[in-house]
């Protein structure tokens, strides 16, 4: 493999929001233009939570794909204590609902219908243990006394690992994970369970937050943590653990609810994500395994095919020309700022027009 330019197969987004309306037109086409497949958060107000909700919601995402882009929104269906195992059932047997995503009530953004006691919906689980359906989960408790940096080692410890023994087979996706714990949690356990690292939790830790004043763009959730955290997640990304591969969590907010004495939290990283990607794993000296991480591992945990498409990165002297922020209705979503230039540039190749 030449190191500063090789082909690797086209990457998908395995957690993505895209939002909804202007947001939505104004956003998708910087997933497009780089990820064949992405799948798509439910947390929209209200949320996506029957597969008729999702057949609308995905007819209006195909509807905001730039013409000549080639993706497949992956949908998701938002759990409650209210969902019906048979909606979500007859969602995946028609192809169209991918995974079940679980928030715990009022973990994050839009979660207010979310999951209060996740023993309330185990039948739901036993279902989709039945029939494969994957569990994506947000693995933070929503207990006011944890503090906000133990909130995943504790999910871990009270929900999660509890809730899978309850439902042997259920396929669970950790997403976003952030610490150390979870890492180990997932390296550790049976091949039931994988997770999702983001670009900006391998990149930032909770000093880029805090430290020298108060940088909103770098707060979502889980938060960034300790530096020893962010590292376990560089080392468990680029060691080609299959366990482990790439969902971004790019999500836009307006700059004006993110820079707000009570301000939101997503960070937007579509527009730069597999730069930013591609400068991590060489720093890692792992670029041989970015192709795991961003395209092969995911597809494998989910049983589908990876994309036949492919992806050139090659290396430049000219930094990568980023907008710092993309416009919405009158407003601005500020993009993920890595604190380096960049100098990783991509772009999709046909399939078979070259020789791999
Ligand atoms: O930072 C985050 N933003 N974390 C989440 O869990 C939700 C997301 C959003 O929807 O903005
Ligand atoms: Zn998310």
């Amino acid at each position: 493999m030449n190191a500063s330019d090789f082909v690797i197969r086209r990457p998908d987004d395995w957690h993505l929001h895209l939002r909804d309306g202007a947001m939505l037109r104004a956003v998708t086409g910087h997933t497009s233009a780089h990820f064949a497949r992405a799948i798509i958060m439910p947390n929209l107000v209200p949320p996506v939570v029957a597969t008729a909700d999702a057949a609308a919601y995905r007819d209006r995402i195909l509807e905001a794909i730039p013409d000549g882009d080639d993706f497949t929104p992956l949908m998701t269906l938002y759990l409650t204590e209210t969902t019906d195992p048979d909606d979500l059932a007859a969602g995946a047997a028609s192809g169209l609902i991918t995974a079940v995503k679980l928030y715990p009530a009022g973990a994050t953004t839009n979660s207010d219908s979310g999951v209060r006691d996740v023993e309330r919906v185990q039948p739901v689980l036993e279902r989709m243990a039945e029939i494969g359906l994957p569990l994506l989960v947000h693995g933070e408790v929503t207990d006011p006394d944890v503090d906000i940096f133990d909130r995943e080692a504790v999910f871990i410890e009270r929900v999660l690992d509890p809730m899978r023994r309850r439902v042997p087979g259920l396929r669970v996706v950790m997403e976003h994970v952030t610490t150390a714990d979870g890492v180990d949690y997932v390296s550790s356990a049976d091949d039931t369970i994988a997770a999702t690292i983001t670009t900006h939790h391998l990149i930032i830790n909770r000093n880029a937050l805090l430290a020298g004043g108060i940088r909103p763009h770098y707060y979502c959730l889980p938060v960034a943590k300790r530096e020893r955290h962010r590292l376990a997640l560089r080392a468990a990304a680029t060691s080609g653990n299959p366990k482990f591969f790439n969902g971004t969590d790019s999500a836009p907010h307006l700059a004006t609810d993110k820079e707000s004495a009570c301000g939101c939290a997503g960070i937007f990283t579509a527009p730069n994500t597999l730069s930013c990607l591609a400068h991590v794993f060489e720093e890692e000296n792992a670029l041989d395994r970015l192709e795991a991480f961003l395209s092969l591992s995911g597809p494998r945990f989910y049983g589908v095919a990876p994309n036949e498409g492919r992806t050139r990165f090659f290396k430049s002297e000219t930094p990568l020309q980023v907008p710092e922020k993309i416009s919405v209705q009158n407003d601005d979503v500020v993009v993920f700022d890595p604190g380096f230039p960049l100098f990783w540039h991509t772009e999709p190749i046909n399939a078979g027009a070259f020789d791999r």
